[in-house]
């Protein structure tokens, strides 16, 4: 049996994802910024598929940029909105992704901005009384907390944060990558000025993603060229990614609280056998907490054990099962996952992530806990 539990990573494409792009590989050839007839056709394309997106995310077309993913457009927000605002001081977390946290790291060693990460708990909960502190001292800072975090999985209180941002003057950007498509996300409603999309994550084609920037918050752009993107990104446009995109959204929208109530079950199950099958089994973060949590990712720390003892991923991988991982060491091959480090996750147990999407199923989860007994020899 194969089992694929590595969703967060990437997913598989839909289907009806893939038949929507093929005539953009085929007959639709045309390149969008020509006048002629082909690249009037395959301009249409793209103007449908960002007014979906903006549809979908309650804004307006003007307001999405398309990307080449999920590191381009944090990259694009972070980068241009501090140097468009002339923002001079960050303030983010030690557990967001590396699309976010080295890009500030990066401006920050450039002596483009001061970056202050906030403190978090063992359980990855950031510290909002420090936020605010941070921001009475340093009012219009930018400000970028993921939505979810992508290994633990923990879900971060972005109404507060986006509140407490505008309040100071900040700029708000939101990593959403891994819930985007997953929760519904009406900018209207939120108090952000830049979000984020990647389309592998939601069962649409890699190398394909959009910046949500707000437009009373523009910024200048990232990429220089041919002025495609309203000049905002310089390049002949990935059109059947971009298509892609949109159809992958539309998708994930038509039916999000079905697809969340069967990933739900799953995860549910998999924390309730693992409890049963495992004696010492943890988990991560906030993780096995389904209100604070995202459904789609559990973080699992398994006992110390001689014989899984950083073999965990790889013996898995010897039943079929693809799911990634993380220690907290960073010594060896390994560099270890800096969320766990940041935790301070126990050097001597394993975790790893399993991560779910609508295609799993019961038997898959029973498969995986089953071997999972096995490798930890329990009842054996
Ligand atoms: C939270 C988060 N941000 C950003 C990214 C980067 O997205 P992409 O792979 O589209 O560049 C990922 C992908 O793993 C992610 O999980």
């Amino acid at each position: 049996m194969r089992v694929y539990l590595d969703n967060a990573a990437t997913t598989a494409m839909d289907d009806r994802v893939i038949e929507a792009m093929i005539p953009f590989m085929k007959e639709h050839y045309g390149n969008p910024s020509s006048v002629h007839s082909h690249g009037r056709e395959v301009r249409t394309a793209i103007e449908r598929s960002r007014k979906k997106v903006a549809e979908l995310l309650n804004a307006t077309p003007a307001e999405i940029f398309f990307t080449s993913g999920g590191t381009e457009a944090d990259n694009t927000a972070l980068v241009c909105g501090l140097q468009s605002h002339g923002i001079k001081h960050a303030i983010s977390s030690p557990i967001e992704h590396h699309a976010v946290l080295s890009t500030l790291q990066n401006c920050a060693k450039k002596g483009m901005t001061e970056l202050s990460l906030l403190n978090v708990s063992g359980k990855g909960e950031l510290d909002l009384d420090q936020l605010k502190q941070l921001l009475e001292k340093h009012p219009n800072s930018l400000v970028s907390v993921m939505h979810a975090n992508n290994e633990i999985g923990n879900l971060n209180d972005i109404e507060t944060i986006g509140a407490l941002a505008k309040e100071y003057g900040a700029f708000f950007h939101s990593d959403t990558v891994q819930t985007m498509g997953h929760y519904v996300h009406d900018v209207k409603k939120m108090d952000i000025d830049a979000l984020v999309g990647s389309a592998h994550k939601f069962h649409g084609p890699k190398g394909s993603g959009f910046a949500f920037v707000r437009k009373d918050k523009k910024i200048s752009p990232f990429i220089y060229g041919g002025g495609q993107e309203r000049n905002m990104r310089g390049g002949t446009e990935n059109v059947c990614g971009i298509v892609g995109i949109a159809k992958a959204l539309e998708l994930a929208y038509e039916d999000m609280s079905g697809h969340q109530r069967h990933i739900e079950l799953l995860k549910s199950r998999m924390i309730g056998q693992l409890k049963q099958a495992i004696p010492g089994v943890e988990f991560n973060g906030l993780s096995a907490d389904l209100d604070q949590s995202l459904y789609t990712v559990l973080n699992v720390s398994l006992p110390p054990s001689e014989e899984n003892s950083g073999m965990l991923l790889f013996n898995l991988d010897l039943h079929g099962i693809s799911a990634s991982g993380g220690s907290a060491c960073s010594s060896g091959a390994t560099v270890g996952s800096h969320v766990l480090r940041a935790l301070n996750a126990q050097p001597g147990r394993d975790s790893v992530r399993f991560s779910f999407s609508r295609y799993n199923t019961a038997e898959e989860i029973d498969y995986t806990v089953e071997k999972l007994k096995e490798m930890y020899a329990v009842g054996v």
